[in-house]
């Protein structure tokens, strides 16, 4: 299995890109047969979406053309998002616009959302609602919502909270085991079913 993990925030550094190295690491960690990549949006590696990307144009794969090898490439993703402002960050919804079902396509997806206090359900809702349609990316039941983020995770033990930082550790390993195990188990089902429709092409 390869899982990729995106970090969607466009901060360099991120309290995103901090989770989503604690979740490669665990990945390597425990589940080692399987391969990881990480792709940060820190400081907006992709240009806007315009109407030239429907014409790909040679600057378009340029861009594209690597990211798209590896996600097609990747059997699940983690996607962690902050909240900002109530929102997702607009460069992970960029991120949304240039990858199509035939990246992403019915593969299993763990959200992973951040908060410096207690929000963080925001951008969960707004994943499972609106990034998924015409990509058929599958949000998996279980989420991680990681409040108060400063406080955990860190590599100094000493910045934090020992009980939060445990459950936080203890509560992504689950969720990761469980976007493995929907991994495996959607990878026939992709073999035997049409996944692609060309009458289809969009969901409704
Ligand atoms: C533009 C902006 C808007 C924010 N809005 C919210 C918010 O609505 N709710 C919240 O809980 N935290 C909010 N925060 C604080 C973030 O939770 C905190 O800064 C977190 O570290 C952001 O993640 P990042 O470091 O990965 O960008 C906001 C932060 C930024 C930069």
């Amino acid at each position: 299995m390869k899982i990729s993990i995106i970090s969607g925030s466009h901060r360099n550094p991120s309290q995103s890109e901090k989770v989503a190295r604690h979740i490669e690491a665990t990945l390597n960690n425990e589940h080692p047969d399987n391969e990881t990549w990480l792709y940060p949006l820190a400081d907006n590696p992709l240009p806007l979406w315009d109407q030239t990307v429907w014409d790909n144009t040679p600057r378009w794969k340029e861009y594209l053309d690597p990211i798209k090898e590896q996600v097609k490439s990747s059997d699940g993703f983690v996607i962690v998002s902050p909240e900002w402002h109530g929102q997702v960050p607009a460069g992970l919804k960029n991120f949304f616009l240039l990858m199509s079902r035939f990246e992403v396509g019915h593969k299993p997806a763990l959200i992973v959302t951040l908060s410096n206090t207690d929000g963080g359900a925001y951008p969960v809702a707004e994943l499972r609602m609106s990034s998924y349609k015409n990509n058929r990316i599958c949000y998996i039941p279980e989420h991680v919502i990681v409040r108060n983020v400063e406080t955990v995770l860190n590599d100094n033990a000493e910045d934090n909270n020992p009980d939060a930082d445990s459950y936080f550790r203890e509560r992504i390993s689950w969720a990761l085991d469980l976007l493995i195990a929907y991994a495996e188990a959607l990878t026939p089902m992709r073999a035997t079913a049409q996944i692609y429709h060309d009458k289809f092409r969009s969901g409704m």
